[in-house]
């Protein structure tokens, strides 16, 4: 779902570009409606009145209406009049860019234009009012745009009335408040209708009876319902009234039936979407009698099986996209036939066999080719390492193919290159020169994942704002100096030396950096505060050494990683003075100091410093002012004192790691009320999101989807009347900031954690917010372990091993359900093992060693897979498998009077074993099976979601920003 709401934005964003760059569109589609002529020395009063009181009903901030007045109206701007009756036929004002939109309520005295028959108000903002009834009173409008306009509510059924009109857009944008709703019963009357647009409305409550409706429209030519939440469409349609129809845009919608055939008969279809909805099934060969068919988009569905032969019939085939589906099989070699295909999206699918010239051999036209298959190599691309393809291609994204390990030589034919995506296609070796001449004309550049080789030249130029990914290849030698890029990322090669302040100063633009995972030495430059537009800096696992310099320039920043490296000193104060840090990681290195310079980093979720020299306590302030904290990693350091109350008041806190310190006094019976981790959390994406997504967490990708960045900007300035940053203003077009920040985000880089749980360092990447954890091991902690903790059901962590604590282990440990780790190992925890633990049904990491533990082991149950000794040695008095030590021996020389309690313990023990075997059983079958089950299939399903999201969104939005831009360019020329 998440998917589908950035596709939802990304397409308001688009709409939004084309109205700003192209006022023109809608003039050339208004120049149909008749002619109108400016050119009046006259007006007629009972119309110049009616104009001026719809006037006086509207906020005007930017004075667009300042030419109202006088008496000619006809020549009043955005009203035309018949040449010949001189009456007011036409109002267009639709907001034009760089002026604020009008805003206030519709006065009915507009009802004296009794001749108007063009009324056009979209893009101006009416406050979520309804659209007024007497709208339905025009009888004379043949062209009505109402869209953008921030209308909401029920659409009047009196629009049915206007049995006139040929053009209806009531589109709406996608927020909640500027829903429209409808049945669309009411749009039988509108016999003369050719273009209908209402997207983005709620049109769920016409079931199947929408399609019935529009199928009384026999002139209808377009039909745009993209985003109405229909669910229902029927497979058949016995007869078909709208035999003219051009074009259908039904995309994402909620549709889950197969493909509806009918629609694959309609002979008259030039653009058919049905991408991003719940379509199944096979795409079978009625593609027959579509030879008109110019555009089919049915990307982002559930279509499986192979893509038919006749394919190659669709002879106007201009773009198909079938991206994100599950179709399978060989690619037939008659898309080979379509001689005028200009973009053929292939990715994301599971195709097999072998890709080859064949394919291409009449795509003379091909502008962009993209192509990639989820299953692991299945497919080949294999087109010869000397080939000539037909086609200049603007886009070339193959990925996850198996092609000629040698770098296609073939590139060298491309001139036109701007997006480029080899990634993880397993080519090696060298990087042609010829091949890094392109860069000036490239915005996209993804080599990732290959074994590629040598150093990068000193110095590339790519377009503006473009984003180079040359991560995980064996890169060697220095970073090049890559002046006008947005995003950068290096990571996991073998680049080395120093990270020249030159290099620093060279990429004023940049945004989003990551060298991490290479052999960098040398001090971090000063220069790095020059940077202010960094929102992303990851250097971690590099050679660093000297201390981290200041950066209080960089406002913008979010994200630092300086983990292991070889950093020095303290913490520069200045760190947060500017920079709104949400997640900052400097463990792993040689830092000093108190937490204090910290103090001002109150919008962190996310802090390590673990494996460092920091001493001191730990303030107070942290839990009093890190109110988002929800990760504190602090591990392997020099601090001591009590762990103070105040962090048990952070309402977000889920993974507290303390460990290895020299922490005293007891554990604070408080951390009970940790809230975070007394309820265990509904795994979703929206709770990753949750954690993720602050605005200035993720504020990197609009500005790359469009070439010109100044544009981006301003659409988005325009929309959101201001722009802090222009995801976030972006985002509140649509209203759904968090969700849309956290897709930009997780595809621009990972989130790592380390925690050592199940007895092993483990590496969290993306599913940090599933890690629930208190570790409080190796300090100098004393006393019991408190009641309270009993009640953080959440937890899956809990290691207090290599302290000072004494007592039992408590019974109620048990009410720990879904714990999966427990090292309570070098303590002084007497009395027997509570019996109670063998309910545990998820716990596989039990670690009792080295305490005063005594009496038999239990066997029930979960202890059944606890068979490792020496989780159990250094407890002289434990007795019982898999000690080797039998307890009927060991009874002996325990005294006399201990046999009663021995009865109790054995009748506790068979008490808890049925309890158990119940649970076991019964519930264990689901906790167990199921959680695990569950869980990981969800975590499966997380993980590929976020690498597949990843490129699927950066791809998607890239190419449609240049397929934008050029359309916007050719315009420009015309
Ligand atoms: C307007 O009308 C006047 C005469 O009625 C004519 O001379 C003039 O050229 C017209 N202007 C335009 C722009 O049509
Ligand atoms: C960086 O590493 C290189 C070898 O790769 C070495 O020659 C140089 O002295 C190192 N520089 C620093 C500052 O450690
Ligand atoms: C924290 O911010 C306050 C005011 O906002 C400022 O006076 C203080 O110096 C800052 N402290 C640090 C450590 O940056």
């Amino acid at each position: 779902m998440p998917s589908m709401i950035t596709s939802i934005f990304t397409h308001f964003l688009l709409l939004f570009l084309v109205h700003l760059f192209s006022n023109e569109f809608i003039s050339l589609q208004a120049s149909e409606f008749g002619t109108y002529s400016t050119n009046f020395t006259t007006c007629w009063e009972i119309e110049r009145n009616a104009l001026l009181k719809f006037k006086e009903g509207l906020k005007d901030p930017s004075g667009r209406l300042s030419s109202w007045v006088g008496n000619y109206c006809c020549t009043w701007s955005g009203v035309g009049c018949n040449k010949q009756t001189g009456h007011v036929t036409k109002l267009d004002l639709r907001m034009p860019i760089n002026f604020a939109s009008l805003q206030g309520t519709i006065s009915p005295s507009l009802l004296d234009l009794k001749y108007l028959n063009y009324l056009d108000l979209s893009w101006n903002n009416f406050e979520q009012t309804p659209i007024p009834n007497f709208i339905g009173s025009f009888t004379k409008l043949e062209f009505l745009d109402l869209s953008f306009a921030s209308f909401s509510g029920l659409v009047p059924p009196h629009l049915g009335n206007l049995s006139n009109l040929r053009y209806l857009d009531l589109s709406s944008k996608f927020s909640d408040q500027d829903t429209l709703v409808s049945d669309l019963n009411w749009i039988l009357g509108l016999s003369s209708l050719k273009f209908l647009g209402i997207d983005m409305a709620n049109l769920s409550f016409a079931s199947t009876n929408w399609l019935q409706a529009i199928n009384m429209l026999p002139s209808l030519t377009k039909l745009h319902l993209y985003s109405c939440r229909l669910h229902d469409i029927p497979t058949s349609l016995p007869i078909v009234n709208i035999s003219s129809i051009q074009v259908i845009d039904l995309s994402s919608n909620h549709f889950n039936s197969p493909l509806p055939g009918w629609l694959f008969n309609l002979s008259s279809l030039v653009e058919l979407d049905l991408s991003s909805n719940g379509f199944s099934g096979q795409i079978a060969s009625y593609l027959e009698n579509l030879n008109n068919m110019r555009d089919l988009n049915l990307y982002y569905n559930d279509l499986s099986g192979p893509l038919p032969i006749s394919i190659g019939n669709l002879s106007s085939l201009e773009i198909l996209s079938l991206s994100q589906n599950h179709l399978s099989g060989k690619i037939p070699e008659t898309i080979g036939k379509l001689k005028k295909l200009i973009c053929l999206d292939l990715s994301f699918n599971s195709w097999g066999g072998v890709v080859s010239r064949i394919h291409f051999l009449h795509l003379n036209n091909m502008k962009e080719f993209l192509l990639s298959s989820v299953e692991e190599k299945s497919l080949v691309f294999d087109v010869g390492y000397d080939w000539i393809p037909p086609f200049s291609l603007y886009v070339i994204f193959i990925t996850n193919c198996q092609m000629n390990p040698k770098f296609p030589i073939w590139l060298q034919t491309q001139k036109e290159l701007e997006i480029v995506s080899l990634a993880e296609v397993g080519i090696s070796g060298y990087v042609p020169d010829w091949f890094w001449k392109l860069s000036p004309q490239i915005i996209l550049l993804s080599l990732r994942n290959n074994k590629l080789r040598g150093e990068l030249p000193r110095s590339l130029k790519f377009q503006p704002y473009s984003s180079v990914d040359l991560s995980f290849n064996l890169f060697e030698g220095t970073v090049p100096q890559l002046p006008s890029v947005l995003t950068l990322s290096l990571k996991h090669n073998s680049l080395s030396g120093p990270i020249l302040a030159n290099f620093v100063d060279a990429m004023p633009h940049l945004q989003f950096m990551d060298l991490s995972e290479n052999h960098f030495n040398g001090t971090i430059p000063s220069s790095i505060n020059k940077l202010e537009n960094l929102r992303f800096l990851l250097l971690e696992k590099n050679e660093l050494s000297g201390k981290i310099p200041s950066m209080n320039r960089l406002n913008k920043l979010g994200t630092l990683d300086l983990s292991n490296n070889n950093l020095f000193g303290k913490i520069p104060s200045s760190l947060c003075s500017q920079s709104p840090l949400v997640y900052l990681r400097l463990n792993g290195n040689n830092l000093y100091g108190k937490l204090s310079s910290l103090r001002n980093c109150t919008k962190l979720r996310m802090l390590s410093l673990a494996n460092n020299q920091f001493h001191g306590g730990i303030p107070r302030w942290i839990g009093e002012t890190l109110s988002y904290l929800s990760i504190l990693q602090l591990r392997g350091n020099m601090f001591r004192g009590k762990i103070p109350k105040s962090l048990c008041s952070l309402p977000l806190l889920h993974a507290m790691d303390l460990g290895q310190n020299n922490f005293s006094g007891s554990i604070p019976p408080c951390l009970g009320n940790l809230s975070s981790l007394c309820h265990l959390k509904n795994e979703t994406f929206v709770s990753a999101a949750d954690v993720l997504a602050t605005n200035d967490f993720a504020a990197v990708v609009v500005p790359i989807t469009y070439t010109d960045a100044a544009a981006s900007t301003a659409a988005v300035n325009v929309v959101a009347g201001s722009a802090t940053s222009p995801i976030a203003d972006a985002a509140a077009i649509v209203g759904t900031t968090d969700v849309v920040a956290y897709e930009f985000t997780t595809f621009l880089f990972e989130i790592i954690m380390e925690f050592n749980v199940k007895g092993q360092t483990l590496e969290f990447v993306h599913i940090i917010e599933l890690v629930n954890l208190i570790d409080l091991s190796n300090n100098n902690l004393e006393g019991e372990i408190p009641d309270e903790i009993m009640k953080l059901s959440a937890l899956d962590t809990l290691n207090l091993s290599g302290n000072q604590l004494t007592g039992n282990i408590p019974e109620k440990i048990a009410d720990l359900r879904v714990l999966e780790t427990l090292d309570l190992s070098v303590n002084h925890f007497s009395g027997s093992i509570p019996i109670s633990i063998s309910s545990m049904t998820l716990l596989s990491h039990l670690n009792l060693s080295y305490n005063d533990l005594s009496g038999p082991i239990p066997s029930a149950n979960q202890f059944q897979t606890f068979n490792d000794p020496s989780i159990y040695e250094g407890n002289p008095k434990l007795c019982g498998a898999p000690l080797p030590i039998n307890c009927s021996t060991h009874k002996h020389d325990t005294p006399e009077g201990n046999t009663g309690q021995d009865r109790d313990e054995s009748w506790s023990e068979r008490s808890w074993f049925y309890i158990g075997t119940a649970f076991g059983f019964v519930v264990g079958f689901c906790v167990v099976c199921g959680t695990l089950v569950i869980k990981r299939s969800w975590r499966q399903a997380y993980f590929r979601f976020v690498e597949e999201t990843k490129d699927r969104i950066y791809v998607f939005m890239v190419v449609k920003a240049a397929r934008l831009q050029r359309k916007l360019k050719g315009n420009e020329r015309s």
